[in-house]
């Protein structure tokens, strides 16, 4: 198959790799010229992949246009905050006939909107678009580490066509139907990976990291079947498993913010720093204008956006948490 990558950072053009092992033909649209320039040259794309070439097979080009011709699927792993201006340039050139399959983890602030919904309408497109989560880590993905993602899609075939392409022995892929618990999933996690970040920057232990899974979970849920979703999604790979591995890996970028933040150093100075997205950043107020909008309790987003954006201090915001009214533990 034709597979156009959007996006030659560290989840794209990992997943370019493992597609191109698989036997496809792949393309990566990288918007910045002297980067795509660097990276089809040298095949280094540092600072995003460190210590692995790009093969030479997989096209590297800044030119939209071209990149995504005759392109029989097209894969979106762009950062969230970049989508609407790259579907912009895309909805004039993007074939008719391609599958799209969604990558992105996070919510549109001003919105709402998950990703689907926002490519769905920047394209204009009724077409339901396929999504990809679940606990992959694209430096372990890229080094043919098992891993285990759900892909869901309100088109049962497009979904089947993903599967079924990208699929590998170490990369596993299960279906599903539920859209919307899959994405929120996705996206809402990095709230509770900074969460869990910030108790291990005050060196707070082990126990309040199983806490906070496990409440974070329950407010994640209690959110989704507000708006839609099935609670068992949240059971699932996108859910539970992509929450459990962003919680408690290091190289998770969430993570190693909430650390920075825990230990005292303020969000902007962290940011300065870091050469990839954090998309737990932008999603944190999302998560709490959607607790608004579906009157939902989330305590654990609500602090972490006090944390953040407010000046709140780490370990009252830890005391706020602790000191609410005393409840059933039931979701
Ligand atoms: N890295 C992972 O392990 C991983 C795993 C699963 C999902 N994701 C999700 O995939 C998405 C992309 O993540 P990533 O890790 O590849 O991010 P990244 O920060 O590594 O990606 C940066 C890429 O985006 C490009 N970019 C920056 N500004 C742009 C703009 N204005 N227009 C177009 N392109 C622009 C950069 O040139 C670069 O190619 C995120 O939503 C992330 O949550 C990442």
């Amino acid at each position: 198959l034709k597979v156009t990558v959007l996006g030659c950072g560290n989840w794209g053009s990992s997943f370019a790799i493992l597609l191109h092992h698989k036997g496809q033909r792949v393309t990566v649209w990288e918007y910045d010229r002297t980067r795509a320039e660097k990276v089809r040259l040298s095949r280094d794309n540092t600072p995003f992949l460190v210590g692995l070439k790009i093969p030479d097979a997989i096209k590297i080009t800044d030119d939209l246009a071209r990149s995504v011709r005759e392109c029989e699927i097209c894969v979106f792993a762009l950062p969230s905050g970049t989508l609407r201006a790259a579907l912009a340039q895309l909805k004039p050139v993007v074939p008719r006939r391609a599958v799209y399959l969604s990558l992105i983890k996070g919510i549109e602030p001003q919105t709402l909107l998950r990703m689907s919904q926002v490519i769905a309408e920047g394209l204009d497109r009724p077409d339901p678009v396929v999504v990809l989560s679940g606990p992959c880590i694209a430096n372990e993905v890229v080094r043919g580490q098992p891993t285990s993602v759900v892909v869901a899609s309100q088109d049962e075939a497009a979904a089947g066509v993903i599967q079924r392409s990208f699929a590998t022995d170490s990369f596993r892929i299960y279906r599903s139907h539920d859209v919307t618990g899959v994405e929120l999933g996705g996206a809402l996690k990095n709230v509770m990976a900074i969460a869990c970040g910030i108790c291990d920057g005050l060196a707070l232990g082990d126990n309040i990291r199983g806490a906070l899974i496990t409440r974070g979970l329950a407010e994640i849920t209690r959110l989704g079947v507000k708006m839609g979703a099935q609670a068992e999604t949240f059971a699932g790979l996108s859910g539970v498993g992509d929450l459990v591995t962003t919680a408690t890996s290091p190289h998770s970028r969430n993570h190693y913010l909430g650390e920075q933040i825990g230990r005292g150093r303020k969000l902007s100075e962290i940011l300065k720093e870091m050469p990839m997205v954090a998309e737990g950043v932008s999603t944190t107020p999302a998560a709490c204008a959607m607790a608004e909008k579906y009157d939902t309790e989330m305590p654990i987003s609500r602090e972490v956006y006090q944390i953040l954006f407010k000046g709140k201090t780490p370990a009252l915001g830890l005391k706020h948490l602790m000191t609410r009214p005393l409840k059933k533990e039931a979701m």
